[in-house]
């Protein structure tokens, strides 16, 4: 009807797409208008001048928040030049995977960074999983990509002829990140035996984290059972398929995290689901035992 300006609006201009609720309900407010009791627990600098990354979720964890700085940057110059020349966000991002991932723990009462770095090799992601503490360590699922080509798969010419691509999937990856990190260099600081994850000490002092990935790539739009098994540990995924053309096309998923056992289900080949919702059973008690909207 008319072209209005959302920044003269919202208080909030870019926000993760996945906001956390926790456990015991701490988000809720009396105030009908949210924001004017929200405050800003802690800020994050990006490691680069001119360009910030890319994120669309985030971890919560019972004392952490993690936050992940991918290796896919918005470059602001283009950003800022982007109402003028017509960019698209597609076009404002740059790939540099000679930048590792970078893991930050935020801690939720003080909103202080805690000082150990935790680097990975890059990797590109939407979804964080689930995220939750086990014995000193901090678990962080991530449904994750080799790269970034994905974001190439919605160019509307692309879907018009019907070009999937499946070279780039994701999978269920995990990364283990030790709270202690007061080892020798070299020395793989998990502890957890239930894990194939490690995290080395390096030279710098910083600590290298290599993932474990768990059942077959294909899936998107991760979820749990989140109103009970949030921030906690957790065994069963679902998710869709819903752009793959690989074998988990317009499927609904059940990875089983703990022996990666999956179950693939789908109504015909031209049902497409959407992303889904768990709802668990009224009273029940096991993670599994509840229905799925899709
Ligand atoms: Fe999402």
């Amino acid at each position: 009807m008319k072209k209005t300006d959302l920044k003269e609006l919202l208080s909030v201009n870019l926000a993760s797409s996945h906001p956390h609720k926790c456990p015991d309900g701490t988000i809720h407010s009396k105030k009908s208008k949210g924001f004017e009791r929200a405050s800003i627990l802690s800020s994050i600098s990006s490691n680069q001048k001119t360009t910030f990354s890319y994120y669309h979720s985030f971890g919560l964890t019972e004392n952490y928040i993690l936050f992940l700085e991918q290796p896919l940057l918005v470059n602001t110059v283009r950003m800022a030049a982007s109402g003028i020349k017509g960019y698209s966000l597609k076009e404002c991002f740059d790939w540099n995977p000679a930048q590792k991932t970078r893991f930050h723990l935020i801690d939720r009462v003080s909103g202080h960074e805690i000082k150990t770095k935790y680097q990975s090799e890059a990797f590109f992601f939407f979804h964080h999983i689930n995220t939750y503490e086990e014995d000193g360590h901090v678990i962080a699922d991530i449904q994750a990509f080799p790269d970034p080509e994905v974001l190439d798969k919605f160019y509307l010419n692309k879907l018009r002829m019907g070009e999937f691509a499946v070279s780039c999937q994701p999978v269920f990856t995990r990364f283990v990140l030790p709270l202690k990190a007061d080892g020798k260099k070299n020395e793989n600081l998990v502890t957890l035996k239930n894990t194939q994850a490690t995290a080395i000490k390096q030279d710098n002092g910083s600590i290298f984290l290599e993932p474990e990935r768990k059942g077959e790539p294909g899936f998107e739009m991760p979820t749990i059972n989140y109103s009970m098994f949030n921030t906690r540990r957790y065994r069963y995924i679902y998710g869709t398929g819903v752009f793959e053309t690989g074998k988990f096309a317009n499927s609904l998923i059940k990875l089983d995290n703990v022996t990666g056992e999956m179950t693939v289900w789908k109504e015909s080949e031209t049902m497409y689901p959407s992303e889904i919702t768990y709802v668990p059973r009224p009273g029940s008690t096991d993670e599994d035992d509840g229905n799925i909207y899709y």
